[in-house]
């Protein structure tokens, strides 16, 4: 019996242990934890950054892709979620479906890196510094010129490619554009 009651114990506690692993060392990138971003930010972020029912709003590692569904939903834009990880994948998946935004949101689980995204008109992330950096020529590659990028929480270092238009300290907003040169 006591045997028995060890082995549901040690079950237990590496159960739990895989679920706190799961959300704190997702697959692709150990420093993008599934910190997600709140809704009063993701507002004030797409105002910030005017998006209109013209827009094409992309989220890089989009999570639950809550971004592009307010993005859809309240704005009325296209929304693009684009994330690594299966469950995330899935729960922005039943999250569209739910909210009945499935006509302007397209869903990709994919690595962004892989990604054509050169159809953004607007593009927000919330990453590290590190991947932000390792985002840039990308960015300057694929999107148009003067595209706007929202980065929460993170600055991107100074670059002359990359103007940096606003900024709400409050709400750890920062909005760049592509330069028009
Ligand atoms: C800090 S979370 C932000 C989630 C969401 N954007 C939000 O603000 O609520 C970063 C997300 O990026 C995803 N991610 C990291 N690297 C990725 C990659 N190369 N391709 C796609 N998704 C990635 C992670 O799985 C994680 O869900």
């Amino acid at each position: 019996m006591e045997f028995i009651l060890i082995n549901i114990f040690l079950g237990v506690v590496i159960f739990l242990s895989l679920i706190v692993l799961w959300f704190v060392w997702p697959p692709d990138s150990p420093w993008s934890p599934w910190w997600q971003v709140g809704t009063r930010q993701i507002r004030e972020s797409l105002k910030l950054a005017k998006v209109t029912k013209d827009d094409v709003v992309y989220d890089l590692g989009s999570g639950d892709s809550r971004v592009p569904i307010i993005a859809a939903r309240e704005f009325g834009a296209r929304g693009v979620g684009i994330e690594i990880d299966y469950i995330r994948h899935l729960t922005a998946w039943l999250k569209v479906r739910i909210d009945k935004t499935s006509d302007r949101m397209t869903l990709k689980r994919e690595n962004f890196f892989n990604s054509n995204i050169s159809d953004a008109t607007v593009v927000f992330v919330y990453l590290v510094p590190r991947v932000l950096e390792k985002l840039k020529p990308k960015l300057f590659k694929e999107l148009k010129k003067g595209t706007r990028i929202i980065s929460y929480k993170y600055k991107f270092e100074p670059d002359q490619n990359l103007e940096l238009v606003e900024q709400d300290e409050k709400n750890e907003i920062y909005l760049y554009k592509i330069p028009n040169f």
